[in-house]
């Protein structure tokens, strides 16, 4: 006998509702992290009794369980105009941690939220077994919960910058994430964290390391071997490095393509293996105290760099020897050596580093007249080269080429 319709249709409600049933759980844990926060745009105003959760915004779910996998709560880009309005405020519900499928929370920049207080948060996180994408950033913790957080064996994206938790004093947990590709603790104090490059050295699979303002002290560490072959990115600003850059231990990361060092205190001469890391392709050494020494033509392989910052680094520079350094750096787009005691004259030769779109040369002791080659930059937005000693007369010939200029200061 072939089922009638209404028998078919019946079956088929029959099967839906089996399905749903174990996700009913995963659904109300939703609706109590809901009605536990303050939501002032209304964000979660799709999440409502009754409708399938996995449409929910910011809800995504397995296509073949059903299970919850993914929430994305983050105040992101979109929220970029209205972030304080955004931001999801509150107690976060226990319920949270019991959708055991979750692969990915997001609750970046959500400052006004707060975990249940009394100290449980740390081993309720580490319930969360499945997750490979965590984002804390911004959320404040009253201890620290980084021991625990060594349990989340399939973490491939840890974000906790800006969580202001009790000062770590070891972070020899994450030697325990064998899949950690990108770690950032930007904000963090790990003053009082010694071994940290030991530490991270161990985490061969990291691509992105971020430990901007951390109050490190020391980044002269010996390590015998690196084990960092994959680390691309590499960002350790606003730290306070007060000791020779030659004696930093990450310069032999030849696979780096980004690296940020400014707002330290290294001094000193740069390493020659800077001019043996060829993926180089952001280098900003800004605002370490005009105490850098750069050697002739170190710079000379980096083809692939784009951005070089050396605001307020240099101790001192020969703009002639600068550019024989840079010239075959064709992809360059920024160029910033403001304030860095530089004398000579500008090479006519700067007109050949056509994808420059940002050229600083202010601040220095330059001196002679401004090349018309540099008309051939016909991509520059802005150009600044005041507060020199530059003379001779500025031309309609200089500006003709410069059809993107945008900003400009010359005086
Ligand atoms: C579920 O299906 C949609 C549409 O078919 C697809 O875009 C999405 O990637 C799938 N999600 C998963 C987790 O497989
Ligand atoms: C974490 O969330 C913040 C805010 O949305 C975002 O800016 C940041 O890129 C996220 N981190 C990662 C690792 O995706
Ligand atoms: C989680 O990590 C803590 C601290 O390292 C440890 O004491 C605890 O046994 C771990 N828990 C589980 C369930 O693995
Ligand atoms: C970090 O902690 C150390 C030691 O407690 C303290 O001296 C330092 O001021 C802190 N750094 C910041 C940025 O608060
Ligand atoms: C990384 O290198 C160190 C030596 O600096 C070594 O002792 C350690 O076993 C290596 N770790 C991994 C995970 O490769
Ligand atoms: C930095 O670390 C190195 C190696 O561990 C040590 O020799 C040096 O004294 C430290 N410097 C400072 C300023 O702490
Ligand atoms: C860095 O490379 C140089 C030259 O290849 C080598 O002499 C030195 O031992 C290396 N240092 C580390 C820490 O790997
Ligand atoms: C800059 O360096 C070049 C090449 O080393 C040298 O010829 C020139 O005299 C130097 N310029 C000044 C102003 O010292
Ligand atoms: C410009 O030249 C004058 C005279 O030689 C000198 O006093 C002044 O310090 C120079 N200024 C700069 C910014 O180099």
């Amino acid at each position: 006998m072939h089922p009638n319709p209404t028998t078919k249709l019946l079956l088929l409600l029959l099967v839906l509702t089996t399905w749903c049933q174990p996700h009913r759980q995963e659904r109300d844990a939703l609706l109590a992290f809901k009605r536990g926060v303050r939501d002032l745009l209304g964000r979660l105003t799709s999440w409502r009794r009754g409708d399938d959760c996995c449409r929910w915004r910011g809800v995504r779910c397995s296509n073949r369980t059903g299970h919850v996998l993914g929430l994305r709560l983050g105040v992101g880009s979109e929220w970029y105009d209205d972030p304080f309005e955004a931001t999801l405020s509150g107690q976060i519900s226990l319920s949270l941690f019991s959708l055991e499928h979750l692969e990915h929370l997001d609750l970046g920049w959500n400052s006004g939220l707060h975990f249940p207080r009394g100290g449980h948060s740390p081993k309720l996180l580490s319930s969360l077994k499945n997750l490979r994408y965590l984002n804390l950033s911004g959320i404040r913790f009253e201890r620290t919960l980084h021991p625990q957080l060594g349990n989340l064996s399939k973490l491939q994206y840890l974000d906790l910058s800006d969580t202001y938790s009790e000062k770590p004093r070891d972070l020899s947990w994450l030697t325990r994430l064998p899949l950690l590709c990108h770690l950032n603790m930007n904000g963090e104090n790990l003053s009082k964290v010694h071994d940290w490059p030991h530490t991270v050295n161990m985490i061969p699979s990291l691509e992105v390391l971020s430990l901007s303002y951390c109050s490190l002290q020391n980044t002269s560490q010996q390590l015998p071997h690196l084990n960092l072959t994959k680390l691309e990115k590499l960002d350790l600003s606003g730290n306070d490095f007060h000791h020779l850059s030659e004696s930093c231990w990450f310069w032999n990361l030849t696979s780096l393509k980004h690296l940020y060092l400014g707002y330290n205190n290294l001094y000193g001469q740069f390493p020659n293996t800077l001019g043996r890391m060829k993926s180089l392709q952001v280098f900003d050494f800004s605002y370490n105290n005009q105490m850098a020494i750069m050697t002739p033509n170190l710079l000379r392989n980096l083809c692939n760099l784009e951005v070089l910052n050396l605001r307020y680094s240099l101790s001192y520079g020969n703009m002639t020897e600068l550019y024989e350094s840079l010239r075959h750096s064709s992809k360059l787009r920024e160029l910033d050596l403001r304030g860095n005691n530089i004398i000579g004259t500008i090479p006519a030769g700067i007109g050949q580093l056509t994808s420059l779109v940002t050229l600083d040369l202010s601040g220095n002791h330059l001196i002679g007249h401004v090349p018309s080659e540099i008309s051939m930059l016909s991509s520059l937005t802005s150009l600044y080269l005041g507060d020199n000693n530059l003379t001779g007369v500025i031309t309609e010939e200089h500006f003709s080429g410069l059809t993107s200029l945008k900003y400009m200061d010359i005086l």
